[in-house]
């Protein structure tokens, strides 16, 4: 088979590894890649959101299997499009894909079919926004409906802050259309996690648990990025408590789409916290997350193309459950100074060869390319140092001993990642 994936971050890369050691699979590219996914597969000069570049591409080189990473290809339509003609892909159509691109459709999706979540009002106003912030005080979250690449959700602890928030959504439109209508929520408490799983509509294959690390700094401080790391398994979810999220939250929204008249094929990931109330769905995904995915696939033993092939022709109930890797996988996030704000590239990354010939170390390039023999920095969150240990304690030792063997100018990341998991 030939299979082209979508997209250029450590998801990515972590995708293209494990469908090139696919036993199904003949030649991978990607489009757009990055320096790390160049060493497995061809990259492919088209932007990740150029939906016709990419069908045109699938067709001229005959793509058995094509595989999205982000969301913005899938909410605009790429699924739709390649179905069209008569293209094979995995990932859920436009419709579904609101799941993610629209909070209020989320919302009042789980309201509707009772999946347990934060309570919640959608507004088009920032007067009545305002007014309402008033009435219920804080903590509250604010949140642009559209997507904003994960920068569109605001815990307000002082109702300054909320406000202000609203007004740079709705007014100042910092996120565009995107922050036209907001959603103001109920704040909630707890640990998070998240729970990704394979469907077909029909059948669902979970995925193992995982939690990532969205604050910038140690102790969960500073500004949200789009992950600093992440582990897996996520102990604090026990096989009791899954079982709870798949019934009442990821069978419940599987089923209320079909209701709706929309089929769901791909990767749904329900965002959750596990309240004192029981597991509420912060949100949804329709795509693989990132990190989480790095921590993920190291420990599938399956054959993944199989699984994603069998969902995009609505056969899943074929595959049965997947093969895993009882170890534990620990991902760090190495950084480019001054990430999540702007930073500089093209700084030279040293000590990847040594780092990557550790034992159960894997590196995913997130951010870099390739020029000449050397890999330079490219993107805000550059490395993803993936380790499997024995326990999560193992798995955290052997990761940090590969970061440390790795440099580049300004370099950062979190000291404490899967730390939560040792509690
Ligand atoms: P989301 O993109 O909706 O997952 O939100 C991003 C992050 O904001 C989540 O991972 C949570 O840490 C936080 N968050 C979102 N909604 C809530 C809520 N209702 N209560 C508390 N924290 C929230
Ligand atoms: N790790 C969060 C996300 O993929 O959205």
């Amino acid at each position: 088979m030939r299979i082209l994936v979508v997209g250029s971050g450590g998801r990515e890369h972590a995708l293209v590894w494990k469908i090139a050691q696919s036993k199904l699979v003949d030649k991978v590219f990607c489009a757009p890649g990055n320096g790390g996914i160049a060493g497995l597969a061809e990259c492919i000069d088209i932007k990740a959101d150029d939906v016709f570049g990419l069908l045109g591409f699938a067709r001229k080189e005959r793509i058995d299997l094509t595989v999205v990473g982000p969301e913005v290809a899938l909410s605009l339509g790429i699924v739709d499009e390649f179905e069209k003609s008569g293209l094979k892909i995995f990932g859920p159509n436009i419709k579904a894909a609101n799941l993610e691109a629209s909070k209020v459709f989320s919302k009042e999706l789980m309201a509707k079919y009772k999946v347990p979540t934060a309570e919640f009002k959608v507004f088009n106003s920032p007067e009545e926004a305002k007014k309402y912030i008033d009435e219920i005080g804080v903590p509250c979250v604010v949140k642009a409906s559209g997507l904003a690449s994960g920068k569109g959700v605001v815990v307000a602890g002082t109702i300054e802050e909320a406000k202000n928030a609203v007004t740079s959504m709705m007014q100042a439109k910092i996120f565009g259309e995107a922050g036209v209508q907001i959603v103001i929520e109920e704040c909630l408490s707890g640990e998070e996690a998240s729970i990704l799983v394979i469907t077909d509509s029909k059948d669902v294959v979970t995925l193992v648990t995982s939690q990532d690390h969205k604050r910038v700094f140690d102790n969960d401080e500073g500004p949200n990025t789009g992950g600093m790391g992440a582990y897996s398994p996520a102990p604090i979810v026990t096989p009791d408590i899954l079982e709870e999220i798949k019934q009442k939250i990821i069978y419940r929204a599987i089923d209320g789409l079909v209701q709706e008249g929309i089929g769901y094929r791909g990767v749904l990931y329900a965002g959750v916290m596990l309240t004192k109330d029981g597991p509420k769905a912060l949100e949804f995904n329709v795509r693989f997350g990132d990190p989480e995915t790095e921590v993920i696939l190291p420990r599938l033993k399956s054959d993944l193309v199989e699984v994603m092939l069998a969902a995009s022709e609505g056969r899943l109930s074929k595959i049965g459950s997947l093969e895993w890797d009882s170890r534990a996988c620990v991902c760090v996030v190495c950084a480019s100074a001054g990430y999540p704000g702007n930073y500089p590239k093209d700084k030279e990354i040293t000590g990847l060869d040594q780092a990557g010939r550790m034992p159960d170390v894997v590196i995913f390039h997130a951010g870099t390319r390739q020029m000449e023999n050397t890999i330079l920095t490219n993107g805000g969150r550059v490395l993803d140092v993936t380790a499997l240990g024995a326990t999560i304690k193992d798995a955290i030792n052997k990761t940090y001993a590969a970061v440390e063997k790795i440099n580049f100018e300004g370099m950062h990341y979190r000291k404490d990642i899967a730390k939560k998991a040792l509690k």
